[in-house]
């Protein structure tokens, strides 16, 4: 199993209730051998500061291991250390057509408007297929907004088989599944669109409780409750489906009872969410603030070195299937 985080903006709680809480959910299963990838390689897509990046880099890698992303039970690791994510891309991507990149709607959503628009961001998904195809993962747990990918990814695993075979003529590609988590699209506070670190629509995972309670507060709920006693719907409502994510079940019945009878208002109700979230978070923070960077990058460079040899085996396969170099290495 294995998954990928852009290192960009802050880590928001849409990512940890669609993606990163269910990566913590299989680690503590360890039903499956998993793999997490902070992809640096993906952040350059679009304009970016590279202080900037490799302050982020540390700064995810802190945040994941504080969310139970532990480096002793999980490789954890960033794309650019590990050279042959970037080299099967461009192998890749003679086996993916342009216009199924053209197709891709997280393309057209950053792409649009823009005046410049990079080679990178539009072969984004190859360099996303190879991250998987690369460690021949089965499963890949993300959020709804990946899964168009992911069918690329199937779709590029399929066309590599077909086209090129290993010894004894096996497959050397694996079609890769998503996992989706119970919640997997949170809107933005805006109410209007996902919620996206390019939209400025976030909460932080870890941000101080005033500052975290100030935008809850404010955030978009039921457009047609507009006074305290309309009844509300909570299936249209985003706190709604975050109450599911995070609340006990009893809270979730009494929830959706006092929202459609218009028992509570929605500051009441994002009161509760409030509370929980908090629940939830302390130990994350707790965990956060014990670790040390240097201990972390010790690790991430533990975690690359793990993932280079799956990557180097896979590698070999692929160049001799593809006719590639010189066979003097
Ligand atoms: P990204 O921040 O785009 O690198 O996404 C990291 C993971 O979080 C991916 O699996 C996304 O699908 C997931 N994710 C991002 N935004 C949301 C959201 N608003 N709701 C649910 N999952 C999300
Ligand atoms: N494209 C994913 C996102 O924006 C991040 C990602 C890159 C990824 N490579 C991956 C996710 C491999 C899963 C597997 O969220």
């Amino acid at each position: 199993m294995l998954s990928g985080i852009q290192p960009t903006g802050e880590l928001h709680i849409g990512n940890y209730l669609g993606a990163v809480r269910t990566w913590r959910q299989q680690i503590e299963e360890g039903t499956e051998e998993t793999m997490f990838c902070i992809v640096d390689a993906h952040a350059i897509t679009v304009p970016y500061e590279p202080k900037e990046l490799r302050r982020n880099i540390d700064a995810f890698a802190i945040d994941l291991i504080a969310c139970g992303l532990d480096p002793e039970k999980t490789t954890l690791f960033v794309q650019s250390d590990v050279r042959e994510h970037t080299e099967l891309a461009w192998y890749l991507a003679s086996v993916t057509p342009m216009g199924d990149l053209h197709r891709m709607t997280q393309f057209k959503d950053k792409g649009e408007g823009k005046d410049f628009v990079s080679t990178g961001l539009f072969t984004y998904p190859v360099l996303m297929s190879a991250d998987i195809l690369l460690y021949k993962a089965q499963i890949v747990p993300v959020g709804e907004d990946q899964v168009q990918h992911l069918e690329l990814a199937r779709e590029t695993a399929r066309r590599f088989n077909h086209r090129f075979h290993g010894e004894g003529g096996v497959d050397i590609m694996v079609e890769p599944r998503p996992r989706l988590s119970s919640t997997p699209r949170i809107m933005g506070l805006d109410g209007t669109s996902k919620m996206s670190k390019s939209k400025g629509n976030t909460i932080g995972l870890f941000e101080e409780p005033k500052p975290f309670w100030d935008k809850l507060k404010k955030a978009y709920t039921d457009p047609l409750r507009l006074k305290l006693s309309d009844p509300g719907r909570p299936e249209v409502c985003n706190i709604y489906t975050m109450h599911k994510a995070i609340s006990a079940d009893e809270t979730i019945l009494e929830v959706a009872h006092k929202c459609t009878t218009a028992a509570w208002g929605c500051v009441a109700c994002k009161q509760v969410l409030f509370d929980n979230f908090q629940k939830e978070l302390i130990p994350l923070r707790t965990k956060r603030a014990q670790l040390d960077i240097e201990k972390v990058r010790q690790a991430l460079g533990d975690g690359a070195s793990k993932a280079r040899r799956i990557a180097a085996s896979t590698m070999t396969e692929v160049r001799t299937a593809m006719g590639l170099g010189s066979l003097a290495t």
